[in-house]
């Protein structure tokens, strides 16, 4: 028997980034796959790929999930007991434009927060009654680093971060001795789209910070089959969030900021 034992999971974000090397972290452990995100050509080719390496035709589904539409399309999905969904990974999310809360229209904080939480929010719920039911599976959220450390402009993201932390680590207190798990990853800086997409320069940040989108998978799923709430991935970002637990928050809080804007500086 396969480490997945027959399950079904739904990923939102599948298209790219985080999102993807989950979904193909999932496929390789013998999990049947339903990929969602905006970008048709992306689920397509990767379902594509997938199936050539020698898995089932596993399923996509084109929804955006910053509107109403979008996340009815996916409850209904999670919702359908013919097919069902073991686990659902949110890894969906975008960042906020430099300026951050302050320094961008109120609109770009609500897109974060609606993909984030809104959609979380009603995915978990549509998904989490069937898991109970039959007594497997769970929830998978990527979180991030900045939901402990707020101290930079994009304290909306951070927000929406932290949120969704006690959001996932919540549940998997809730859930415990039912068979349904949760476990929230919490990367540091991941080498994906997400900081071109957010017009956010990178190129401030030393090597050493950066991880692959691959090792973020890895250390998540093999989180989530542990059952455990909380996974910081990368020997750097544990470190750092082991100091983080150690010292004032105020400190925390300080020496993010500090960094975040000397990254700012020598990217310039
Ligand atoms: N990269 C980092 O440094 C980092 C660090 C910590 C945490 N994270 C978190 O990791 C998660 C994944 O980000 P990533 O690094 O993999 O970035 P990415 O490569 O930009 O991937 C983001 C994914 O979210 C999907 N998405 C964005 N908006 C959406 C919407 N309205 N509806 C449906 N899907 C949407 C995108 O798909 P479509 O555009 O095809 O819809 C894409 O698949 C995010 O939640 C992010 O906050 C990232």
């Amino acid at each position: 028997m396969s480490a997945s034992n027959g399950m079904r999971a739904l990923i939102t974000g599948a298209s790219s980034g985080i999102g993807r090397a989950i979904a193909v972290e999932l496929a390789a452990r013998g999990y049947g796959l339903v990929l969602v995100a905006r970008s048709e050509d992306a689920l397509t080719e990767l379902a594509a790929e997938l199936h050539r390496s020698g898995g089932p035709v596993h399923e996509w589904l084109i929804a955006d999930l910053g509107d109403a539409q979008g996340v009815e399309r996916v409850t209904a999905r999670l919702a359908d007991p013919v097919r069902p969904v073991d686990v659902l990974v949110h890894s969906a999310g975008v960042g906020l434009p430099p300026g951050g809360y302050l320094g961008n229209p109120l609109e770009a904080s609500e897109a974060v927060n609606r993909v984030a939480i809104d959609a979380l929010t009603a995915l978990a719920h549509a998904a989490l009654p069937g898991m109970l039911e039959r007594g497997r599976g769970g929830l998978l959220t990527v979180s991030s680093i900045a939901a402990f450390l707020p101290g930079s402009p994009a304290i909306t993201y951070a927000a929406s971060k932290a949120w969704a932390r006690a959001f996932g680590e919540g549940l998997n207190q809730l859930t415990r001795g039912t068979g349904v798990t949760s476990t929230v990853v919490a990367p540091g800086f991941v080498r994906s789209g997400f900081h071109s997409r957010a017009g956010l320069g990178a190129s401030g940040i030393h090597d050493v910070m950066w991880c692959t989108p691959e090792q973020v998978a890895s250390a998540a799923v093999r989180g989530f089959e542990d059952r455990r709430a909380l996974v910081v991935p990368g020997a750097i970002w544990k470190a750092v969030y082991a100091v983080h637990r150690l010292t004032p928050r105020s400190w925390s809080r300080a020496g993010f900021a500090k960094y975040m804007a000397w990254t700012t500086r020598r990217a310039a």
